[in-house]
């Protein structure tokens, strides 16, 4: 019987019908034996405003992104590309929740994917591995999970149509529960 791992997911684009959140239910249909996903959705963060931070203290929505984070074992990062980079959604939401000695990626197992346009992504999710070096996170190197021509592999709901990008999620978390298992000491990784 393999331990337990929770993973925390959540994907860098608010639209109702967005292809990486489309991704984020794919994952959630393709969770190997053990491990369980919870979705922390990015819409309630605002912006970053340092004096907010100073005077106030992290807002309610980052309080519980934080702790969110914190509960995990795993977190799965689901990142689409605006102008070759990671989306503000995305980045404003893990500036928030860095801030601090006390930061909770720290040590985090994390897996990426995105889904975009020519690319499916790729570029952001290099940057976004700079950043998860930063917050010294364990970023899974591979499989790395990239659909390009995303508006032909997901239907206008955001639902996914192509039976091909399935199998390569469920490479992605099957990888990331022999990483996060390996990371906390469990016998080779299984
Ligand atoms: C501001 C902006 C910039 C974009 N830049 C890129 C890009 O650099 N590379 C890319 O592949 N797609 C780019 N796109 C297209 C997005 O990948 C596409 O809109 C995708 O569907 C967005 O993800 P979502 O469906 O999860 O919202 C851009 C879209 C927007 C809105």
């Amino acid at each position: 019987m393999p331990s337990e791992i929770r993973v925390l997911g959540f994907a860098g684009s608010l639209r109702r019908a967005s292809v990486n959140r489309g991704l984020l239910r794919v994952a959630a249909g393709q969770l190997p034996e053990g491990m369980n996903l919870d979705v922390f959705d990015l819409a309630p963060i605002p912006l970053y405003n340092g004096d907010v931070e100073s005077q106030d203290g992290f807002p309610e929505p980052v309080v519980a992104f934080r702790e969110a984070i914190r509960a995990a074992d795993a977190l799965l990062i689901v990142c689409p590309e605006y102008n070759y980079s990671i989306p503000g959604v995305l980045k404003n939401a893990i500036d928030w929740a860095s801030r601090g000695a006390d930061q909770p990626f720290a040590g985090k197992p994390v897996a990426l994917m995105g889904a975009g346009g020519g690319l499916g992504s790729a570029r952001s999710q290099y940057h976004l591995r700079q950043v998860c070096v930063y917050l010294d996170m364990h970023p899974l190197n591979k499989p790395e999970v990239m659909v390009p021509m995303s508006g032909q592999k997901f239907d206008k709901d955001g639902e996914l149509t192509d039976e091909s990008v399935r199998p390569k999620v469920a490479a992605l978390l099957a990888a990331l529960a022999g990483w996060t298992r390996q990371l906390r000491g469990d016998s080779r990784g299984e």
